[in-house]
């Protein structure tokens, strides 16, 4: 019997991961444009849930995206979902997909106990435990869970690396600035704001966001890959969180992220240990300072931060 349970249970772990992959592909909105799985679209157009192994309630548009739900393609042969955000599906959904921040405010926003039968429901969420009210509301609720973090048993990370075809030396991008931080929202009684109060007595830091330098989402890319470095500081400090600060802002701008946030083991497990600077490997922002400064003269040792590059590229997730 539990033995029995336990690979229905893995069955469904694998089923749902897929439809979620599917799912995240959807949010890119450019999924044909990917290359790491293998898409047949628009064979495998599926109209109705008539032909659908597995149907998949998004019981709210995470964050208002109006990506289209009316594609599904079959990546690996992946038994076939239907999608949708119409709630009158709820009594016959296998999944339903539950972002927290548009139901945390309120137990009435959830879907309503009782539950159908073998139905799902999946625990989605982006934000940090900081930012993540009313945790205790999915108490007893949730079947599985769906986040940044690598126990999840559906993992969304905000990047992830891809393996190169071939091998290919990156071209950096031509430097003519030191330090770049993008920061919204300035708490100045957060770890990264005193960080940052410390460092920049030491070392010239340029500062974009709401209270400082204006950038234009659609420029950041460029200004960014300016830089020699780049201050890719969390707002708040948890496990496995690491953001579009360093997937988007640092990575994909390529220049070198100066990380804040989990210890270096976490990002260790995402990235290379020789693609970024972590804060605490230094006993003070002086000598962090200090050593930016002498990789900023020292071309051959700033270098080394880019080889990993010859054979991973950065990807980011549908949110960044
Ligand atoms: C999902 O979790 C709820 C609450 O713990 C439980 O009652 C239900 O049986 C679970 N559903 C499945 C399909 O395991
Ligand atoms: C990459 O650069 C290294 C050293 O700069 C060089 O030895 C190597 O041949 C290059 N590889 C390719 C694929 O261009």
């Amino acid at each position: 019997m539990a033995a029995q349970h336990s690979s229905r249970y893995k069955y469904v772990i694998t089923f749902l991961s897929i439809a979620v992959l599917t799912f995240l592909l959807f949010m890119m909105n450019h999924f044909d444009k990917i290359g790491f799985i293998e898409i047949q679209c628009p064979s495998q157009l599926l109209q109705s849930q008539t032909e659908a192994d597995m149907i998949v309630l998004l019981w709210t548009r995470p964050f208002g995206n109006r990506f289209p739900l009316n594609r599904c393609p079959k990546p690996f042969n992946a038994p076939r979902c239907f999608f949708t955000d119409d709630r009158t599906w709820y009594p016959r959904a296998n999944a339903v997909i539950i972002h927290h921040r548009d139901v945390c405010n309120s137990k009435n926003q959830m879907p309503q106990i009782p539950r159908p039968e073998g139905q799902y429901w999946v625990w989605f969420n982006l934000e940090s435990p900081s930012h993540a009210p009313n945790l205790g509301m999915m108490d007893n609720l949730i079947n599985l869970t769906m986040s940044y973090r690598s126990d999840s048993d559906i993992c969304t990370p905000y990047g992830w690396l891809q393996k190169k075809e071939i091998l290919q030396n990156f071209t950096i991008p031509g430097k003519s600035k030191l330090v770049a931080w993008v920061v919204s929202n300035w708490n100045p009684s957060s770890k990264r704001v005193k960080f940052y109060n410390e460092l920049k007595d030491h070392i010239k830091v340029d500062v974009y966001g709401q209270q400082h330098k204006s950038l234009a989402m659609k420029d950041l890319k460029d200004v960014i890959s300016k830089y020699k470095f780049y201050l890719s500081f969390e707002n708040s400090i948890h496990t496995d969180y690491i953001t579009e600060k360093l997937w988007r802002n640092a990575l994909m701008s390529g220049t070198v992220p100066v990380v804040l946030g989990p210890p270096r083991e976490t990002y260790e497990r995402f990235i290379p240990s020789d693609s970024f600077i972590h804060v605490d490997d230094f006993p003070s922002a002086k000598d962090l300072a200090d050593y930016l400064l002498e990789l900023d003269q020292d071309p051959q040792k700033y270098e080394r931060y880019f080889k990993w590059r010859s054979r991973l590229q950065s990807v980011g997730g549908p949110f960044i």
